[in-house]
């Protein structure tokens, strides 16, 4: 388990969890390009909420239901994937790393994780992916429904941007990606379980028109070939965390049930109120905190407002400023900024400076595709 972990993951891991004839397989590779300019260099699923890698929320659900053998299928970034989340011992389970050096589609890295799976059942999970609940019941019904293949389904705003679902009744007929005209709204969430027949459908397959072999297009093949697919619409919330406002939501839902932890300092001049989290090292002078927040390690706030639903990462400084309902990585340093900063992700290495002095001007040095709304 982490050591600063905050078990905030919807399902709080088990003393001992049962040991499951079932594998877990999590997709770390991938470009992450609309998570541009928030990060370019980071691995999309190692970015924190509420201060925790993304990732380590799939990897802890996978452990509290005793799926201990994972394979983490990785690509450019398999580096700083590694140096996170190591043998897996930290969380009680064992990681074995497999390489995808071009991100050829989800199907694709199930593909090459064949000799890791062996014939085992396995649990999919996009690393971007969360689902506050949890997987504990949909590993039951899985595994209890002895079915080739479960997929979960929840509703979308923007169907075209998502597999879809298309159901006669209960009856799951149809899966299309990214459907110009959607059957329905109900999109295939990044969560998926399989046995090892999923091979023998990957392998009749054909890349799609993006160049990837589809995770969509193999659950059509099982369908088509009489398997026993089923699907099972989620009850809670779930967020594909791999743009700007999704990411800000997750970090809400999470936050939301923090759980106080005041475990920096904080001065006899601060106020600390509602559920707060200060980690190792933080230090609070003179200013408000107004939870839910968290605020990294190392971390110095001075003379400054945090508001509600704010994540502050590791090694960062926020002086003489306000900042509410935001994500902000490591080592970024806030000084000085004369309005309020709300509702933004600010990446890591950052420096935004204001002044007091006039004429007021801006100076900014801003990276491509960088966006500033200024008022
Ligand atoms: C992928 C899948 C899609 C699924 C989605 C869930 O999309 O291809 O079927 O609905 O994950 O997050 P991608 O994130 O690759 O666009």
């Amino acid at each position: 388990m982490p050591l600063n972990s905050i078990e905030r993951s919807g399902e709080r891991m088990a003393d001992q969890p049962r040991q499951r004839n079932l594998k877990g397989l999590l997709l770390a590779g991938g470009k992450g390009t609309r998570l541009r300019p928030f990060t370019y260099t980071g691995t999309k699923q190692l970015v924190p909420i509420a201060n925790k890698p993304i990732l380590f929320y799939a990897i802890e659900q996978l452990a509290a239901n005793g799926i201990a053998d994972i394979g983490i299928v990785v690509g450019d970034t398999k580096d700083q994937v590694v140096a996170a989340v190591g043998d897996g011992s930290q969380f009680g389970v064992s990681v074995t790393y497999i390489d995808q050096p071009v991100p050829l589609g989800i199907a694709h890295a199930v593909k090459i994780s064949e000799e890791f799976i062996g014939n085992s059942p396995f649990v999919l999970f996009l690393g971007d992916n969360f689902l506050k609940e949890g997987i504990s019941r949909y590993v039951e019904q899985f595994t209890n429904g002895g079915h080739d293949s479960l997929v979960l389904l929840s509703p979308v705003s923007d169907p075209q941007n998502f597999g879809i679902a298309e159901m006669e009744g209960e009856r799951l007929v149809r899966v299309v990606e990214k459907p110009q005209h959607p059957p329905s709204n109900l999109a295939v969430i990044g969560i998926y379980f399989f046995n090892a027949k999923v091979f023998d459908a990957i392998r009749s397959i054909q890349p799609s028109a993006r160049g990837e072999l589809e995770i969509t297009d193999t659950i059509q093949r099982l369908i088509d070939d009489g398997l026993d697919v089923r699907s099972e619409a989620i009850a809670g919330r779930w967020i594909d965390t791999g743009k700007h406002d999704d990411l800000l939501e997750a970090n809400h839902l999470i936050l939301e049930d923090l759980q106080p932890a005041l475990i920096g300092s904080h001065d006899e001049a601060s106020r600390v109120e509602g559920r707060v989290v200060l980690q190792e090292g933080a230090e609070v002078v003179n200013s408000r905190i107004q939870g839910p927040a968290i605020i990294g390690e190392r971390t110095r706030i001075v003379n400054s407002y945090i508001g509600p639903f704010t994540s502050i990462y590791h090694d960062c400084l926020v002086a003489d400023t306000e900042i509410s309902g935001s994500v902000v990585l490591e080592h970024t340093r806030i000084e000085q900024v004369g309005h309020r900063i709300e509702h933004s992700l600010i990446g890591r290495n950052v420096e935004l400076h204001g002044h007091e002095r006039r004429p007021h001007g801006y100076t900014l040095i801003l990276g491509d595709f960088s966006k500033l709304h200024m008022p």
